[in-house]
């Protein structure tokens, strides 16, 4: 499975969403979650991420290995997102923030 990690907590470009297949992405108030049970690893949705905040399940560096769990918990409880809206109007200065992970709402 693909994981989105820390750096899409308020970037959230919504790229992602628009090649995804099978609709697995998931939103959430500031950020987007992958549905482990539903990607079918296609790989499209990396590069189209402006943040680069999307790994296969097996590259997620080592200071990012919470959010493995942290999609599968939030796609059980947040939405289906399928078409691409507008990002935040501050996503740029967002974009490669560190320790944004106390910023996840839920
Ligand atoms: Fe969707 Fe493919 Fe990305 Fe999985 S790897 S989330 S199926 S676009
Ligand atoms: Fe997040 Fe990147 Fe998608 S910032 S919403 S994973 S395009």
């Amino acid at each position: 499975t693909y994981v989105v990690t820390e750096n899409c907590i308020k970037c959230k470009f919504t790229d992602c969403v628009d090649v995804c297949p099978v609709d697995c992405f998931h939103e959430g108030p500031n950020c987007l979650v992958i549905d482990p049970e539903e990607c079918i690893d296609c790989t499209l949705c990396v590069p189209e991420c402006p943040a680069e905040a999307i790994f296969a399940e097996d590259d997620v560096p080592d200071s990012q290995q919470a959010f493995i769990a942290l999609n599968a918990e939030l796609a059980k409880s947040w939405p289906i997102i399928s078409e691409r809206k507008e990002a935040p109007h501050d996503a740029d200065e967002w974009n490669n923030k560190p320790d944004k992970l106390k910023l996840l709402e839920r």
